[in-house]
């Protein structure tokens, strides 16, 4: 078997290498970031699923100012309707960590999380977006329809064979295969059977997928430099997305205490935790997590979890204390570089990989 980097997946979105910046909601990916990984022959992506739908606009349109390459813009595919059962409950646990940050206490009324889905996909159709992914499940099927009427590609991420043959019977033009490795939130679309998410490795998953589907999967989850996407390559997947090793890019919006919990952190500092967002995801354990964890309480479900938690991450951004922000990130950090521009990222891990396939 003779393995090439200029996959199938190059081809179909136009692209030099087989790279995917992911989607990074929260600010990771801004428009510099996903502009200098196109540029350099990636495929950037706008982690777009928190902005609202001008601040997206205008990404996109700032993006298409510094770069005339292709790029993508991720979004959730989910309900994001609020229930407000136990509420009150999880505010009196969270008023203990506003405590500590000095913050007020949450306001006694309901959750309310505003859901601008349809909007949101409203302005990646007017502004034709090269390629729309999503998360936690697919685009409704006249949205599809409206994206391949409008050459938009579409590209779900998904966690076991059975999501990814929904995401090819319902059209989707590629898949991401999402390893428990993986940084952030975990793609499984219900978590009914698997409340902390499918959690299956990527070395395993990937195969296992590659051997069920006919569209082209790009693995996801751990892959750090030009082994991975070798590695990956040999699974049968025709592409790689990476996002942990980006968060410490010069171009990343990651705050400078994550980026520097990351650059001190290792292969055994994350764990999966509800305790964000109400669904699971990868990231470093921190103080938040074991105040959290040791107050035995479920969190609340996706989304209102994520929504009444915001004002105490955001207020530990504003104070620089990573110990309560999210630090999403994946298993692989010990192989992070610090200070790197994301072109030389994807420079260093393409000349890695020709090595050693050479
Ligand atoms: C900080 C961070 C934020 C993420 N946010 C999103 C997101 O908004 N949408 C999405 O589809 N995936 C998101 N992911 C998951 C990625 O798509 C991908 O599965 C993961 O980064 C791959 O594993 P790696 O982090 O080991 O490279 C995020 C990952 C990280 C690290």
């Amino acid at each position: 078997m003779s393995i090439q980097l200029e996959t199938d997946i190059c081809r179909m979105f136009n692209i030099r290498y087989p790279i995917f910046l992911a989607g990074m909601a929260g600010g990771i990916s801004t428009a510099k970031l996903v502009a200098a990984v196109s540029d350099a022959g990636g495929l950037g992506t706008l982690g777009a699923a928190y902005m609202e739908p001008a601040a997206i606009r205008e990404a996109i349109q700032e993006i298409r100012q510094l770069t005339n390459a292709p790029f993508a813009v991720n979004l959730f595919a989910i309900d994001v309707s609020d229930n407000q059962t136990r509420v009150k409950e999880v505010q009196i646990e969270l008023n203990q960590i506003r405590d500590v940050l000095g913050i007020p206490h949450a306001a006694e009324e309901p959750v309310v999380t505003p859901d601008f889905f349809e909007q949101q996909l409203a302005v990646l159709f007017e502004e034709r977006v090269p390629v729309i992914s999503t998360a936690f499940g697919f685009l409704k099927e006249s949205f599809l329809q409206q994206a391949q009427s409008a050459g938009i590609r579409i590209v779900t991420m998904v966690t076991t064979v059975r999501e990814a043959l929904l995401a090819e019977q319902a059209g989707c033009d590629a898949i991401v295969a999402q390893g428990s490795e993986a940084g952030g939130h975990r793609g499984t679309f219900d978590l009914a059977n698997h409340p902390m998410g499918a959690n299956v490795g990527t070395l395993a998953l990937v195969p296992q997928i590659v051997d069920c589907v006919k569209i082209p999967v790009i693995a996801a989850g751990g892959i750090m430099d030009g082994r991975g996407l070798v590695a990956a390559l040999a699974l049968g997947a025709q592409g790689v997305q990476m996002g942990t090793r980006f968060l410490t890019a010069v171009e990343s919006g990651t705050h400078a205490a994550y980026k520097q919990t990351l650059m001190e952190s290792t292969e055994e500092s994350t764990v999966l935790t509800k305790v964000f967002s109400g669904r699971p995801a990868r990231g470093i354990n921190n103080g938040f997590i074991r105040q959290w964890d040791a107050s035995g309480l479920d969190p609340l479900l996706f989304p209102t979890q994520n929504t009444v938690t915001r004002d105490i991450r955001n207020a530990a951004a504003r104070q620089r204390n990573a110990d309560y922000m999210s630090l999403w990130a994946g298993q692989g950090t010990r192989l992070l570089t610090s200070g790197q521009q994301a072109e030389t990222i994807i420079k260093e891990t393409v000349q890695q990989a020709l090595n050693i396939l050479s």
